[in-house]
C-alpha cells in the first residue's frame, strides 16, 4: 500500500461537487483500500469563495482552478463546475500539466468530446465522464467496456432527470409545469439554466455521447435532433391515456438497417403503460441498450441529484487513481466507424397527431386522403365534435418523419383544418 496520498483538485463545489467532496472524506479509509493508496483533497475552486460549505477546510477553497492545476503537485481533477468555459480551458490546463481528468460535464463532451480525448490521448492520461450521463447510473463504462465486444444496434431512454420529474407531476398528480420545474430546481436536479433540460439540450448532449459509445463514431450536439418537453400539454397526457398511453422525453439512437448510418433524436413521445419506461418516476433515468449479442438490457436508476452523481464521479475517481499507480490508462474514444448521422426525416416511427377541424360532410375523407396523398397510413381516428368543430385524433402505421412532415404541411392549407393541436410520436411498440 502507498502511504504518499494521490492529490486530487475539485473544481466546482455545488450540487454535485459538495457532495463528492464530502463522500471522499467520510468514506477515506474505503476508499484508501480500494485504490491502493490515499486520495487527498487538496484544493477546492469555486466562484464565491465566502459561501459557507459544511465539512470543508475553508483553506482549501480557492477562486483560481487554473493557479490550482499549475501549481505541481495535483495528480487528478475533478470538473463538477458545468457549461463550457472555463471548464474546457481548466480541463486542457490539467492535460498540459499531466492531470487525468473526471468530468459530469456533458455539455462540454457532447461539443467538444474529440479534442479533449484526442489531448487525453497525447499526454497519456486519462479523462472518465460517467457521471456525464443518467446520473448515477453506471452506463459509459458498461458501453465503453463490458459491451466492448458485442454491437449496439439502438438505444433508447430516459436521460434527463428534471424532465421525467416535470412530466411524472404533470400526469400523476396534475401539477402544473412550472410548479413542477421548480420543485425540480429545488431539489438540485436541473441545470444551471433549466432551459437546457426542458427543452431537451441536456438529453441531447446524453445522447450525441451515449451514440457516439454506441456506434464507435463522431456524433456531435448539432447532429441530434432535438425537442423539448414545453410544449407537452393536459390535453396531451388526456389523449395519451385514452390509447393506454403516457409521455416520456425519450433519447432514441439506432443503427440503420444497412449498417451504414446512424440517427439520433431527443423528443417527447407517447408509450405505452405497459412498456418498463412508463413506470420510470421521479427524477430516475431509464435505459434499454438492444446489442446483437447480448440482446435487449436495461440500466435503471437514479438520474440527477447530488449524492447519486457523486456516487459516479467517485467510481470514475477510484478507477482513475488506480490507473495512476498502475502507470496505464483506461479505454480513450472509439471512433473508428466514421458513420454519418442521418437527418430526422429518415427516422421512421407511428405518429399521434390532434386537429382542430369543422364537424361537417367530407372532412374526414378529406383529412384521410391528405395521409394517403404523402404515404402515411393510418391505423386509427377518433373524432368528437363540438358546436360545428371537431377535435379529430389521428394515429398512424410507421412512416418516415420526411412523409409526416409533407402530411402535416398539407394539412394546415386545408381550410376545413382549423389548427394542429399537436403532433407526437409513439414509440415502445
Ligand atoms: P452547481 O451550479 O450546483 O455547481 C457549480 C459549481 O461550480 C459551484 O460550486 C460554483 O461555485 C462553481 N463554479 C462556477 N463557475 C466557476 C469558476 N469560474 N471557477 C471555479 N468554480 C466555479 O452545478 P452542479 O453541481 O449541479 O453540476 C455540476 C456539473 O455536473 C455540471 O456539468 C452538470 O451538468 C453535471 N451534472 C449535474 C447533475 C445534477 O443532478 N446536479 C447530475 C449529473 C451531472 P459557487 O459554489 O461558488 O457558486
Ligand atoms: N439536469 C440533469 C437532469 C442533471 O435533470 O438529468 C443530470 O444529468
Amino acid at each position: 500500500m502507498r502511504t504518499r496520498p494521490l492529490k486530487v483538485a475539485l473544481l466546482g463545489c455545488g450540487v454535485v461537487g459538495s457532495e463528492v467532496a464530502r463522500i471522499m472524506t467520510t468514506h477515506a479509509d474505503d476508499l484508501t483500500q480500494r485504490i491502493g493508496a490515499p486520495v487527498e483533497l487538496a484544493g477546492v475552486a469555486v466562484r464565491r469563495p465566502s459561501k459557507v460549505r459544511e465539512g470543508i477546510d475553508p483553506s482549501l477553497i480557492t477562486t483560481d482552478a487554473t493557479a490550482l492545476l499549475k501549481r505541481g503537485d495535483i495528480d487528478i481533477a475533478i470538473e463538477v463546475i458545468g457549461g463550457i468555459e472555463p471548464a474546457r480551458a481548466l480541463i486542457t490546463t490539467a492535460f498540459e500539466q499531466g492531470i487525468s481528468v473526471v468530468s459530469a460535464n456533458k455539455a462540454l463532451l457532447a461539443q467538444d468530446g474529440a479534442a479533449l480525448h484526442a489531448a487525453a490521448e497525447a499526454a497519456g492520461l486519462d479523462l472518465y465522464y460517467e457521471a456525464a450521463v443518467a446520473g448515477a447510473i453506471p452506463l459509459v463504462r458498461p458501453m465503453r467496456e463490458s459491451l466492448a465486444g458485442d454491437k449496439i444496434n439502438r438505444v433508447m431512454g430516459i436521460v434527463n432527470g428534471t424532465t421525467n420529474f416535470i412530466l411524472d407531476k404533470m400526469d400523476s398528480t396534475g401539477a402544473g409545469y412550472q410548479e413542477a420545474l421548480d420543485e425540480a430546481t429545488a431539489l438540485g436536479y436541473a441545470e444551471a439554466d433549466p432551459t437546457a433540460d426542458v427543452e431537451g439540450y441536456d438529453a441531447a448532449a446524453k445522447a450525441a455521447i451515449l451514440a457516439g459509445i454506441a456506434f464507435h463514431t463522431r456524433v456531435r450536439l448539432d447532429d441530434v435532433s432535438r425537442e423539448g418537453m414545453t410544449e407537452v400539454s393536459a390535453a396531451d397526457f388526456a389523449s395519451a391515456k385514452r390509447m393506454g398511453c403516457t409521455i416520456k422525453l425519450l433519447a432514441i439512437l439506432e443503427r440503420a438497417a444497412d449498417g451504414e448510418s446512424v440517427t439520433a433524436r431527443v423528443h417527447p413521445a407517447m408509450i405505452p403503460l405497459s412498456h418498463p419506461l412508463a413506470s420510470v418516476r421521479e427524477a430516475y433515468n431509464a435505459v434499454f441498450v438492444e446489442a446483437e449479442a447480448a440482446g435487449r438490457l436495461m440500466f435503471y436508476g437514479p438520474g440527477a441529484g447530488g449524492a447519486p452523481t457523486a456516487s459516479a464521479v467517485l467510481g470514475d475517481l477510484v478507477a482513475v487513481a488506480r490507473n495512476k499507480l498502475a502507470e496505464a490508462t483506461g479505454p480513450g474514444e472509439s471512433a473508428y466507424t466514421q458513420l454519418p448521422v442521418s437527418p430526422m426525416g429518415d427516422v421512421v416511427t407511428r405518429y399521434h397527431i390532434s386537429l382542430d377541424v369543422a364537424d361537417k360532410p367530407g372532412v374526414l375523407a378529406q383529412v384521410a386522403t391528405t395521409f394517403a396523398e404523402h404515404g402515411v397510413s393510418i391505423d386509427t381516428v377518433r373524432q368528437q365534435g363540438k358546436d360545428g368543430e371537431a377535435s379529430l385524433v389521428v394515429v398512424t402505421h410507421r412512416a418516415p418523419d420526411a412523409a409526416l412532415s409533407g402530411t402535416v404541411e398539407a394539412l394546415r392549407k386545408l381550410d376545413t383544418v382549423r389548427g394542429v393541436a399537436s403532433i407526437m410520436r409513439v414509440e415502445g411498440e
